[in-house]
């Protein structure tokens, strides 16, 4: 078994592509955790619903960020995950957390990267005037969306294009993107770049085997 950890704080739509297109389906992989930020968040009764584990940290005033992410971390090993799929958890992650899953920690953001980081990169790009934007997943470091880039994928703005239109289309890119990314990890086809590169090495030759 390939054991994923997904971590989310909102609708969760990317986690259910996961569920549906991966889980006991593919490579092996199973959801094992589900994590989120946000108690009540509709991607853990997805959770639920697959009779999947969740677990829920809020922030609390009394509790650092690190201390929350080792809270966090601790739950992931107890899962034994091999893979921590952020899908929509909208906060950074600290060194405690970081540290213990050296580049098994990935996230998805709706943007091409290192255009428009941040928790709106569909509204920015299209303020911005962009014609073409998409999808990115990458590894997670300690920045805002700055780890080594893992695939991206494209897609041209329509003429007048609104928020509406563009965030669907971008969401259905997601959902093809990311449980093909999650697929390509479980099938060891990724490879972590050397030391002082960016460089992530991915063998896209063999056909998905995700039903679509
Ligand atoms: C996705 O569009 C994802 O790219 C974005 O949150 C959404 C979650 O949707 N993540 C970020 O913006 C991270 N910076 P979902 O809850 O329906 O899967």
């Amino acid at each position: 078994m390939y054991r994923v950890a997904v971590m989310a704080s909102g609708s969760g739509s990317n986690l259910q592509a996961i569920l549906d297109r991966l889980h006991h389906q593919v490579a092996g992989v199973e959801v094992a955790l589900v994590v989120s930020d946000v108690p009540g968040a509709l991607a853990l009764e997805r959770a639920e619903r697959a009779d999947i584990p969740t677990a829920v940290f809020p922030v609390h005033p009394h509790v650092t960020r690190e201390e929350r992410d080792r809270a966090i971390a601790d739950a992931i090993t107890a899962a034994s995950a091999d893979l921590i799929v952020l899908a929509g958890y909208m906060r950074m992650l600290t060194p405690p957390l970081l540290e213990r899953f050296p580049w098994r920690v990935i996230n998805l953001h709706p943007a091409l990267l290192p255009a428009f980081p941040g928790t709106d990169g569909i509204r920015d790009a299209l303020e911005y005037g962009v014609k073409v934007t998409g999808v990115t997943v990458h590894f997670v470091d300690e920045g805002m969306d700055t780890g080594p880039i893992i695939r991206q994928e494209s897609l041209t703005v329509g003429e007048g294009e609104g928020r509406v239109s563009l965030g669907e289309r971008i969401h259905a890119l997601e959902h093809r993107v990311l449980p093909r990314v999650v697929e390509l990890f479980a099938t060891g086809k990724v490879q972590p770049p050397e030391r002082g590169s960016r460089l992530v090495r991915v063998d896209d030759s063999e056909p998905s085997r995700i039903d679509w």
